[in-house]
């Protein structure tokens, strides 16, 4: 038993708050799209189970790490014990709103049921995949969705195609604080209104329109890490990068790319960039 796959990455093409809940959870929609960002997890035998983390990003390998969770959840439901040493390249930047752990999760899951003979089904991985996190049952299938409730709730599309520059500006941002900092926000939109907002646009490639509508309301965060970002977006648009936005609850941002933009102001930043595309 070996595995090796990619666990990529997602962009927010927009985040609109519908209210906060008693749970303390923010009632949301979103509209996610991976990109060919990845991560890569290799799954090889083993007398116990391990993880072994490679790149030099800080993370937990204990308990508190969503792969290990992932792991016992397994085990929880099915009742098989995951003997394997789990190897994770981490190359998804920590904390910058592209969804690395959650996908890690739910690849994890993924990967734990193809090496053990598919004891579950999609509709039962997606259940488990709640309990890790908000954002990783979108992982569980990938390309294009809506996400609505917490997150969880998904109907997927087809997979869209268009490129990105994606901005990292080496600092990280607590999902947790971004969310505690947003102000009262209460937004009528309905699942509808994002696929005329963004979904339709992003399928026929009509990009003034696209960018135009998305937003991203965690951009009305106070939290400091927020503050930053809404920094790092004015100056991309002094270099001629008009609309960007905040992947997430950041600290990433993103420009769609329709035509050939000069990066050398953004090498003299010394940021994290690379020009991506959705997958
Ligand atoms: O679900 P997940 O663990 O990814 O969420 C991290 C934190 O983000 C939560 O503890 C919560 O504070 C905040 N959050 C929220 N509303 C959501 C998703 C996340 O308030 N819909």
């Amino acid at each position: 038993m070996r595995l090796i796959i990619p666990s990529p990455a997602k962009i927010n093409l927009s985040l609109w708050i519908k209210g906060k809940r008693k749970d303390g959870y923010h009632e949301l929609i979103t509209v996610m799209h991976t990109i060919n960002l990845y991560d890569v997890l290799h799954f090889l035998p083993s007398d116990k189970l391990e993880l072994h983390i490679e790149g030099n990003q800080a993370l937990p390998l204990g308990s508190s790490n969503l792969i290990i969770k992932a792991c016992k959840l397994f085990k929880e439901k099915t009742g098989i014990n995951p003997k394997v040493k789990i190897k994770l390249e981490k190359n998804i930047p920590v904390g910058a709103g592209l969804g690395g752990g959650s996908s890690n999760a739910a690849n994890t899951l993924k990967a734990l049921n193809t090496l053990y003979g598919n004891p579950l089904s999609e509709k039962e991985l997606f259940e488990l995949a709640e309990h890790l996190g908000s954002d990783v049952p979108f992982f569980i299938k990938g390309g294009l969705a809506i996400a609505w409730g917490r997150g969880e709730k998904l109907k997927f599309y087809s997979p869209a195609n268009f490129e990105i520059l994606l901005v990292y500006p080496l600092f990280s941002c607590s999902t947790a604080e971004v969310y505690q900092k947003l102000p009262p926000i209460e937004r009528k939109i309905s699942l509808e209104d994002a696929e005329k907002l963004v979904v339709s646009p992003l399928i026929n490639g009509n990009w003034e329109q696209l960018k135009e509508n998305i937003e991203n309301d965690l951009e009305k965060s106070e939290s400091n890490c927020v503050k930053q970002v809404l920094e790092i977006k004015k100056e991309l648009e002094s270099i001629g990068i008009e609309k960007s936005l905040m992947s997430g609850s950041g600290s990433s941002v993103f420009s769609i790319i329709t035509k050939k933009i000069d990066t050398s102001p953004l090498k003299n930043k010394g940021w994290w960039f690379k020009f991506l595309s959705a997958i």
